[in-house]
């Protein structure tokens, strides 16, 4: 597969990908590399990755607890500390194997340490492939907060080896799924329309897929790195979406949902606002919400939930001036930013959400 031109690093795939990674370290003198996993990676993908990884630099592995709740400054404090008992310079590189988790938490890591060491990212999740490792945002939580501290800083490279996906929970593929799905809303009626069905995929499908969902997130990017005006249509479904996911994740009541869990309401939501708002159609309205609704789970929301979560919008990183800024569909392919609505109308789209799951 051809490397994906990014900026200033390419995104490259499988077997060449390999071939691309091993020249890029033996070429570039790296004094140590530090390889970056969580418990579930370090069992799981390192073996591999250790045995296609062809260089005579001395490596490290230092690995955090997996799973959201630990995409935390502590988990950052952890690993900078065993950076500097590492004797880890400036000239070291440090590669963040695992999902988002890992190569936002690992990005900033690397980002920060002595001012900024050089980073790879080497997503194993479907959701660290097409959206996280891709684009240049770090970071960690703050609390329930999602993303709130970070930095944007490109990695040295992404490769993608979509063999690490043999061994991830179905839950967490179609996590990953969701970012796909947002990727043809955002920008593509026909890429959307191909993952409308996904009866009879093969892995040959899926890679096809991965690469071309990377594609449409790497050229909005490509356009607006900073995230001054197009790269917040990234952010559709993110709005109510995120606010969503950390409510569930600060309340033992409720059930923790996958970052992707928590997309896919949002975008059903979110898509209601914009047939009220930005002219998406009641055709396309259903259309969308009757694929997220076959391939998530519902989940009940209590008018104090609805209302805690609205609570959290005031926390969203695209709010300015105190509006709260949507990112909404004239159609699918085609998006508007920087929509406001009002919370009556948040409402009417949770009561429509769970009417279409009666
Ligand atoms: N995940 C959204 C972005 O990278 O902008």
């Amino acid at each position: 597969m051809q490397p994906i031109i990014a900026s200033s690093y390419e995104i490259v795939f499988n077997t060449s990908g390999y071939t691309a990674l091993n020249h890029y370290i033996n070429k570039t003198n790296y004094s140590k590399i530090f390889i970056i996993v969580d418990s579930n990676t370090q069992e799981q993908c390192l073996p591999v990755f250790l045995s296609v990884l062809e260089t005579a630099i001395t490596i490290e592995v230092i690995e955090i607890d997996a799973g959201e709740i630990h995409k935390t400054i502590d988990t950052c404090s952890g690993v900078w500390d065993a950076l500097a008992a590492l004797e880890a310079d400036r000239k070291g590189l440090i590669i963040n194997l695992g999902g988002g988790v890992v190569t936002d938490l690992g990005g900033f890591v690397a980002s920060t340490f002595k001012r900024g060491m050089d980073f790879i990212n080497i997503p194993t999740t479907l959701l660290s492939m097409v959206d996280a490792s891709v684009g240049g945002k770090t970071g960690v939580d703050l609390g329930m907060l999602k993303n709130l501290i970070g930095v944007i800083n490109n990695p040295k490279m992404v490769l993608i080896d979509t063999g690490f996906l043999a061994t991830l929970p179905q839950n967490e593929m179609r996590s990953g799924l969701a970012e796909m799905y947002k990727h043809g809303l955002i920008a593509s009626k026909s890429y959307w329309q191909q993952l409308t069905d996904l009866t009879a995929l093969t892995i040959e499908d899926l890679t096809t897929l991965i690469y071309d969902s990377v594609i449409i997130k790497n050229n909005v990017v490509l356009e607006d790195p900073t995230e001054q005006g197009i790269r917040k249509t990234l952010n559709f479904g993110h709005t109510l979406g995120h606010a969503i996911e950390s409510y569930c994740l600060g309340n033992p009541d409720k059930t923790t949902l996958l970052h992707g869990e928590a997309i896919a309401i949002g975008m059903i939501l979110e898509s209601y606002l914009a047939s009220e708002l930005t002219g998406l159609s009641k055709i396309e309205l259903t259309q969308i919400s009757q694929v997220f609704k076959n391939m998530y789970e519902y989940v009940q929301f209590t008018d104090t939930d609805i209302r805690n979560i609205i609570e959290y919008l005031k926390y969203d990183k695209k709010n300015s001036n105190g509006n709260i800024n949507f990112v909404l569909l004239k159609e699918i392919g085609i998006p508007v930013i920087d929509i406001n609505t009002s919370n009556e109308l948040i409402y009417k789209s949770f009561a429509y959400y769970s009417l279409i799951n009666s």
